[in-house]
């Protein structure tokens, strides 16, 4: 089964990817960490996403929709796309590649979470640098501070999670991601979760969608 997870910056999509990964052996496909995976590694995809990654803007659509076609060809089955497609346009691609690939997606899940509640999550939220370990510094802090308790790795807060920048994101995600939820009513597959429940009671939601 393959599906989408989308919703605003800190709805849970990389937190709920995670559960479903270790819980139902699925691949998740986040464009975000793609992005971060090459900036580390200096590549040239990172050095023209991080620009606009620093600001809190969406990386244009021709970097985006080639990374994701070259991922998807090699990933056919069981995958999550967690933050893709993140625009109408982009939602269109994904459609076009699907049908080249022989793919399709059986749910568009949106993770509902008021704006009130994104700052904070963002705000507060730690990644380790080394396994992607996602923390937060009240709802889920590490045993140790700083330190990863998988891996021992270092814990940092993400470059675009300043309050500047979370502002920008919000905004680009009202008025670019979010019609969204329009574009997957229409094709009978979305379905709406409130994700400002606990990860747990979020992640059996979901998993209930998916046996539906
Ligand atoms: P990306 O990395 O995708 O960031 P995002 O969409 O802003 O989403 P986040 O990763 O911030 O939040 P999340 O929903 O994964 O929440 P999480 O589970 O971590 O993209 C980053 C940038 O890359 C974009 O701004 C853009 O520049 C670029 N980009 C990426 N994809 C692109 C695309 N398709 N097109 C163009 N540009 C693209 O949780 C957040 C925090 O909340 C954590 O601390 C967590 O512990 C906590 N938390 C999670 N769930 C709960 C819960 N249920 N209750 C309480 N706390 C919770
Ligand atoms: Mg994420």
């Amino acid at each position: 089964m393959n599906i989408i997870l989308f919703g605003a910056p800190g709805a849970g999509k990389g937190t709920q990817s995670s559960l479903l990964v270790e819980t139902l052996d699925m691949f998740q496909i986040s464009t975000g960490d793609l992005f971060r995976a090459a900036i580390k590694n200096k590549t040239q995809l990172g050095s023209q996403a991080q620009s606009y990654m620093d600001k809190g803007q969406l990386v244009p659509d021709s970097i985006v929709i080639g990374m994701v076609e070259e991922v998807l060809a090699s990933k056919k089955v069981d995958f999550i796309l967690d933050g893709f497609p993140r625009n109408v346009s982009q939602a269109e691609a994904l459609d076009g590649l699907l049908q080249k690939l022989g793919l399709d997606v059986s749910r568009a899940i949106f993770l509902e979470v008021p704006m009130s509640i994104l700052s904070a999550r963002l705000t507060g939220r730690r990644v380790c640098k080394s396994c992607g370990s996602v923390y937060h510094i009240e709802s889920k802090p590490t045993a140790k501070f700083g330190v990863c308790d998988n891996c021992g790795g270092e814990v940092v807060q993400r470059n675009d999670d300043k309050e500047d920048v979370i502002a920008t994101r919000l905004k680009t995600y009202e008025e670019a991601t979010s019609p969204l939820k329009d574009y997957y009513k229409k094709t009978g597959k979305f379905v709406a979760i409130d994700g400002n429940r606990s990860p747990e009671i979020v992640f059996s939601e979901i998993k209930r969608q998916l046996s539906n």
